[in-house]
């Protein structure tokens, strides 16, 4: 069947901060028009469907995922909800595109995972900076074998103050503090570009020494669209070793709070051949004639910018609905991820390193 011509009908579901940037990529995708919005307060969601010229208002997924003209639904809800959520999505028949982390436990993912394999639907996995131009960029560079072997990567996302406050500091909607949310980042690109190596054990640390700092003045950060300090059971501050069974490691630290001089963000990996910032902006460093290189790409956008990322993922999502692109953040690669960040908490909880089979 030619999909020449057609227009996906998209509901995104959860209107919260993140949501504008989807809606956005949506109104500007060619390939979709922004059919239905979704969100438990139904202001927010009024609101969002009257800029981006939705048809359909609902405060319950359910009504929305009944609707047969939706072909495929961007869930943008907390943390606890992605799996239900994008079970049930599958099941109406709706290929999905899910926010980051893809869900809170390895057996929700395990789930997910088998609802994809017997809907036969696409679920791309919120993964956006794997989307980015600039990764793009190094990625073709790293098939290419510039890098060579990549046998260590380092990635750090330190906020000094920046608990976002609401369900993402509520364990019970987050699933955990930075490390879910920003950990889950820097580990799933690092381990992409790294070519998605086979884990054999993890070591991992958390730290709750600081709590959410909501008393500090004159300094503002993101913070979650119904924002509330008053309950905090996440770690402020964690970091891991994972080691892959081709011998290659990876090392992360992140955190909401942190008695640091300033916000830090590097991605950095480094291979036999050649190594790569990714940021906090692209350049390629080899060693040519007896010399050191460091190349620096041209490009629009060397660091992460998030209208461009999402935009890509957003036209590639649209894309792979329609058949002519495969996912570059599939279910499969969710799964692994969030083995990675269960067993990172499960190491910390125990005091020991955990083994993969
Ligand atoms: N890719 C990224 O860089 C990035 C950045 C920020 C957030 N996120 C992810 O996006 C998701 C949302 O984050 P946010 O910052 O927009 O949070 P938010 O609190 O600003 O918005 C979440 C919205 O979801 C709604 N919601 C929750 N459960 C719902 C349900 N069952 N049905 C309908 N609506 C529901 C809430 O009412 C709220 O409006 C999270 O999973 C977060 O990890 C991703």
């Amino acid at each position: 069947m030619s999909t020449e011509g057609k227009k996906l009908r998209i509901g995104v579901i959860g209107a919260g901060s993140i949501s504008g940037l989807h809606l956005e990529a949506y109104k500007q995708c060619s390939d979709t028009v922004i059919a239905a919005v979704c969100d438990l307060n139904e202001e927010r969601a009024k609101a969002a469907a009257a800029k981006y010229g939705a048809e359909q208002v609902y405060t319950n997924y359910r009504e929305l995922l009944a609707d047969p003209s939706i072909d495929a639904v961007s869930i943008c809800t907390w943390n606890n909800t992605h799996a239900e959520i994008s079970i049930a999505a599958l099941e109406a028949g709706k290929h999905v595109l899910c926010e980051k982390p893809m869900c809170k436990t390895v057996e929700e993912a395990e789930k997910v995972q088998e609802a994809v394999r017997r809907s036969g639907k696409i679920l791309q996995v919120g993964f956006v900076r794997r989307y980015a131009g600039s990764v793009d960029v190094l990625k073709r560079f790293i098939d290419a074998g510039e890098l060579g072997e990549i046998y260590y990567a380092k990635a750090s996302c330190l906020r000094r103050l920046g608990n976002p406050g609401g369900w993402f500091s509520d364990s019970s909607r987050s699933g955990g503090g930075p490390l879910i949310d920003l950990g889950v980042h820097i580990i799933d690109l690092c381990w992409y570009l790294m070519g998605r190596p086979k884990v054999k054990s993890i070591s991992g640390n958390t730290y709750r020494n600081l709590g959410n700092r909501a008393n500090v003045q004159n300094l503002s950060f993101y913070k979650a669209a119904d924002y509330d300090a008053s309950r905090n059971d996440v770690e402020d501050a964690a970091n891991a070793v994972i080691r892959f069974e081709n011998g290659a490691s990876l090392l992360v630290d992140v955190s909401f709070t942190l008695h640091a001089a300033k916000d830090e963000l590097y991605i950095k990996l480094y291979g036999d051949k050649g190594g790569a910032e990714v940021e906090p902006a692209l350049v390629v460093m080899s060693e040519k004639y007896d010399t050191i290189v460091n190349s620096t790409p041209q490009i629009d956008h060397t660091s992460f910018d998030a209208s461009e990322a999402f935009g890509r993922e957003i036209a590639h999502f649209a894309g792979s609905c329609l058949g002519r692109v495969e996912t570059l953040s599939p279910v499969e690669d969710g799964l692994e991820v969030t083995r990675m960040l269960s067993a990172i908490y499960e190491s910390a909880a125990k005091g020991t390193e955990i083994h993969f089979d």
